[in-house]
């Protein structure tokens, strides 16, 4: 499935899911702006590429700055040309009770989820015109199908990524821009392993707990985690003209969890 042409910015690329895709997409043939928080794992993601024989540029960007945003659309256009694609994988999340849950874990998790994909549609549109043609990803979960009751904003901006999807679609159909909500089930990731400030574990909550991936696992009906291959290989589908025709909805890419 070949991607020749295709200009990517990918954000959380640094990350698991996030690197992946740009691994799998830069393989396929796509350029790729390599869009993280964490400047250092955005350039060692695109040296990698770049070692291997695709393009790749690295970029700064808190997705909840629009600044940010501009300056990366920007660079990754000077560089390759028009965006036709963006994925919005940057993610935050706070494992705590309703009660638990504070103004603050809930403005990172929201702003970070909802309105840095928000934030990424405005700025990259306008590149898209200028191809011609595009396709947004938003990056969902189990939560944008069925959210828990921990972590309230976690379940909101997932869930909140269904109407922004929607919303995106249906603005953008008439000029050859799609958008699709990919959603992941349990992947194995530093995400729910590691202790960071955009998604802080211990072993309460870290898959390192061998409770906790127990669980996962039970939750899990195909008896196995995705991994983040699992997720950018359905990404390439989705933005090839093999899903032409697909916008405004959603894929889960669970192993059966959502059911
Ligand atoms: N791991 C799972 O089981 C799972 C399941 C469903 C959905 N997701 C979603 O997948 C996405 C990516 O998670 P992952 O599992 O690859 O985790 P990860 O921790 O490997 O990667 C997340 C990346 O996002 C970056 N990031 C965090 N805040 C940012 C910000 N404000 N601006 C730009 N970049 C930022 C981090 O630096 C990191 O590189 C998230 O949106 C998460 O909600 C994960």
């Amino acid at each position: 499935m070949r991607l020749d042409g295709e200009v990517a910015v990918i954000t959380g690329a640094g990350g698991a899911i996030g690197g992946a895709q740009a691994r799998l997409l830069a393989s396929s043939g796509a350029a790729i702006g390599v869009a993280d928080v964490d400047m250092a794992k955005a350039e060692a993601m695109a040296r990698e590429i770049t070692k291997a024989g695709g393009r790749a540029i690295a970029s700064a960007l808190d997705v909840r700055d629009l600044d940010q945003w501009e300056r990366t659309l920007a660079a990754t256009e000077a560089a390759f040309g028009p965006v036709t694609v963006l994925a919005n994988n940057a993610g935050a999340n706070v494992r705590t009770t309703f009660d638990d849950q504070t103004e603050a874990m809930w403005d990172l998790i929201v702003d970070t989820i909802l309105k840095g994909s928000f934030l990424g549609i405005k700025a990259a549109v306008p590149s898209m015109r200028r191809a011609g043609h595009g396709v947004i990803i938003n990056l969902g979960s189990i939560a944008s199908v069925r959210p828990g009751a921990m972590s309230p904003g976690y379940g909101a901006a997932k869930m909140g990524l269904v109407g922004l999807t929607r919303s995106a679609a249906l603005s953008y159909a008439t000029e050859n821009i799609r958008c699709v909500l990919v959603s992941p089930g349990h992947v194995d990731t530093p995400f729910l392993r590691a202790d960071t400030p955009y998604s802080p574990n211990d072993a309460t909550t870290s898959l390192d707990n061998p409770e906790n991936y127990r669980m996962r696992l039970a939750a899990t009906p195909m008896g196995r985690l995705m991994s983040p291959e699992d997720i950018a290989r359905t990404v390439r589908f989705v933005i090839s003209p093999e899903a032409a025709a697909i916008t405004g909805s959603m894929i889960t890419v669970d192993g059966g969890a959502a059911m």
